[in-house]
C-alpha cells in the first residue's frame, strides 16, 4: 500500500474509535497507553490533522492522517495540502529536577522547540498545551500514568501546525519564530504547587512554568523583541493566568502579548441549574494548591471570604489584566457544552446526550440554552473588549481549539468572520496592524465552521 493510504486506513480506525463514542473513562492504563500509541504513528502520510478525543480529564486531540474535517463532518481527503513536515523532538528540562518542577508522577517536564530563523529569530512564540484538569486523587493517579501527567508516556516528538507551522503558506505571520510547546503534565493549568505524598502525586504546575520559562530565558528568549504566550483550552486558560507573569520576563521595550484559545471557560449554570465546572474547579484549586498562585488583582478583590475557585474562572480575571490579550473561542464551545453545561451527571435522563454530539441533533429549546450561553460569553467580555489592545474572535461555532489545528487556523476554508480567516485576525492584532473585534451573528448564520460532531 502506499504510505499515503496507509495514513488513511490508520485514521480512520482512530478515527472510528474516537466518534463511536470511544470513552476514554474505564480504560486502564494499558489500554490507553496503547491509543496513546497511535499519536506519532499516525503521521505517516503528508496530510495530517487533528481528531478531538473525549476522554477522562476532557477532550483532547490526537493526530489523525487522511482526514479532515469540514461541514461539520469527518471525511477523509488524500488530496488536502497540507505536509507533516515539521515533527519536533521533546526535550526534558533537566534544571527542573532541582527546583522540585516535576510533573504529576515526579518526572522531568519537557517541551518542544523550534528554532526561529530569518526576520523571526528574535521572536518567541510559548504555546503551552492544554489537555483537562484533574480534580481528586482519583484522576491524577489516572492522569499520572498518561503523557499528560508523566514524560514517561509523552511522545517523543510531535508535529507542528496552525500557529506552530514553520511554513508561510500555512502559517504567514508567526512561520520563522522560535516556536516552543511547554507540555501539560500537571493538571491544574500551570498552577498549582502541593503534593500528595501518600498518592505520590506532585502537583508542581507553577514551578513547571517558572523552570520552563527560566530554561528558556537562558536559551536566547532574554533577547526577544517580540513574544507571544498562548495555549488552547487548559493551556488557554494557562495562558491568560500567566500573562502578566509573562510579560514581566521582558524589558518594557520588548512586544509582549498573550493569545487564549478555547480558554474561555464559563462559570454558568449546567442544564439541571447547577454548577458542574465550578465544582470541578473548585476541587482542582484545592487539591492542587493553586489558590496562592491565582491572579492577586482578582483574590485580593474578591477578599478572603469568598471562593478563590471564582478567580480560576477568566471572566473574573481577565479585566485586570495589564497586557493585551486575545480571546480566541467558539460561541458553542463543543467541550464546555460537553462537560460544564450538560454533562451525564446534570442531564441523568440523557436527554441532552444527542444534542452535546451533534448540534443538528439539538431541538429548538436546546438550541434556545445554547444561544443564552453565547449571550453569557458576550456578556463577561463587555468591559474587557473595551480597550483596543486586547483582541477578540469569537465565532458561532461548535468547536474548541482552533488556533493548532491547521484546517481552522488558516486554509483555503478555514472559519471566518467578515471573511478574516483566524490566523490573519490574530496577525493583524498582535502586529497592530489593525483593532480586532470579530464576534460573529448567532447560530446558524455562519457557514465557515468547521464544527465537530461525534458519534
Ligand atoms: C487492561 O485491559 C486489557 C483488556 O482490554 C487486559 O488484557 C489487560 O490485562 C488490562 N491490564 C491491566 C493492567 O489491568
Ligand atoms: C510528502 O511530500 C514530500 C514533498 O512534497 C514528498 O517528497 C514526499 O515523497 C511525500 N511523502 C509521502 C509519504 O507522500
Ligand atoms: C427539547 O427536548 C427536551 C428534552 O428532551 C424537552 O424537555 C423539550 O420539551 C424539547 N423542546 C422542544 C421544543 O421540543
Ligand atoms: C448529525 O445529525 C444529522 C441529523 O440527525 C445527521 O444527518 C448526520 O449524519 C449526523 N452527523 C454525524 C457525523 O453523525
Amino acid at each position: 500500500m502506499e504510505p499515503l493510504l496507509v495514513g488513511i486506513v490508520v485514521g480512520l480506525l482512530c478515527l472510528r474509535e474516537v466518534v463511536s463514542g470511544y470513552d476514554l473513562v474505564g480504560l486502564n492504563a494499558t489500554e490507553f497507553s496503547h491509543f496513546e500509541a497511535h499519536g506519532p504513528s499516525l503521521v505517516i502520510a503528508n496530510v495530517t490533522t487533528r481528531a478531538a478525543v473525549r476522554g477522562e480529564e476532557g477532550w483532547r486531540c490526537v493526530r489523525a492522517s487522511g482526514l479532515s474535517v469540514q461541514s461539520g463532518q469527518y471525511h477523509t481527503s488524500g488530496t488536502r495540502d497540507v505536509t507533516a513536515n515539521d515533527m519536533v523532538g521533546l526535550t526534558l528540562i533537566q534544571s527542573a529536577a532541582a527546583k522540585g518542577a516535576v510533573c504529576l508522577d515526579g518526572t522531568l517536564p519537557g517541551y518542544h522547540l523550534q528554532w526561529g530563523f530569518g526576520s523571526g529569530a528574535n521572536s518567541w512564540l510559548i504555546n503551552l498545551e492544554g489537555g483537562g484538569w484533574c480534580n481528586n486523587v482519583r484522576t491524577c493517579v489516572y492522569r499520572k500514568k498518561t503523557r499528560r501527567g508523566s514524560s514517561t508516556y509523552m511522545e517523543k516528538e510531535i508535529s507542528f501546525t496552525g500557529i506552530l507551522s514553520s511554513n508561510p503558506k500555512y502559517n504567514p505571520d508567526f512561520f520563522n519564530w522560535n516556536k516552543v510547546k511547554l507540555r501539560y503534565c500537571d493538571g491544574a493549568s500551570f498552577n498549582g504547587d502541593t503534593q500528595d505524598k501518600d498518592a505520590q502525586l506532585e502537583f508542581r504546575g507553577q514551578r513547571i512554568w517558572s523552570a520552563a520559562m527560566e530554561d528558556l530565558m537562558s536559551k536566547g528568549m532574554s533577547s526577544a523583541e517580540q513574544a507571544l504566550l498562548s495555549g488552547c483550552s487548559a493551556g488557554g486558560l494557562a495562558s491568560i493566568l500567566h500573562c502578566d507573569e509573562f510579560r514581566d520576563l521582558f524589558p518594557i521595550k520588548t512586544k509582549v502579548k498573550c493569545l487564549s484559545d478555547g480558554g474561555l471557560f464559563l462559570d454558568a449554570l449546567d442544564v439541571s441549574g447547577g454548577r458542574s465546572l465550578r465544582n470541578l474547579y473548585r476541587g482542582v484549586v484545592d487539591l492542587q494548591g493553586v489558590k496562592q498562585n491565582l491572579p492577586r488583582t482578582c483574590t485580593d478583590r474578591l477578599g478572603p471570604r469568598l471562593d478563590p475557585t471564582l478567580c480560576f474562572f477568566p471572566q473574573n480575571s481577565i479585566a485586570s489584566i495589564r497586557t493585551p490579550l486575545f480571546l480566541l473561542n467558539a460561541a458553542y464551545d463543543s467541550w464546555q457544552i460537553q462537560v460544564s453545561l450538560a454533562p451525564p451527571s446534570a442531564d441523568p435522563q440523557g436527554y441532552w446526550h444527542e444534542c452535546t454530539l451533534n448540534y443538528t441533533k439539538c431541538n429548538s429549546s436546546q438550541i434556545q440554552f445554547l444561544q443564552d450561553f453565547r449571550s453569557q460569553m458576550l456578556n463577561v467580555i463587555k468591559y474587557f473588549s473595551k480597550s483596543n489592545r486586547n483582541g477578540l474572535f469569537i465565532n458561532s461555532c461548535f468547536a474548541h481549539c482552533q488556533s493548532e489545528r491547521q484546517d481552522t487556523w488558516f486554509s483555503d476554508d478555514s472559519p471566518r468572520i467578515g471573511g478574516q480567516p483566524i490566523a490573519i485576525a490574530v496577525g493583524n492584532w498582535y502586529f497592530d496592524r489593525a483593532v480586532v473585534k470579530a464576534i460573529d451573528c448567532p447560530y446558524p448564520c455562519d457557514k465557515t465552521c468547521h464544527n465537530l460532531i461525534f458519534k
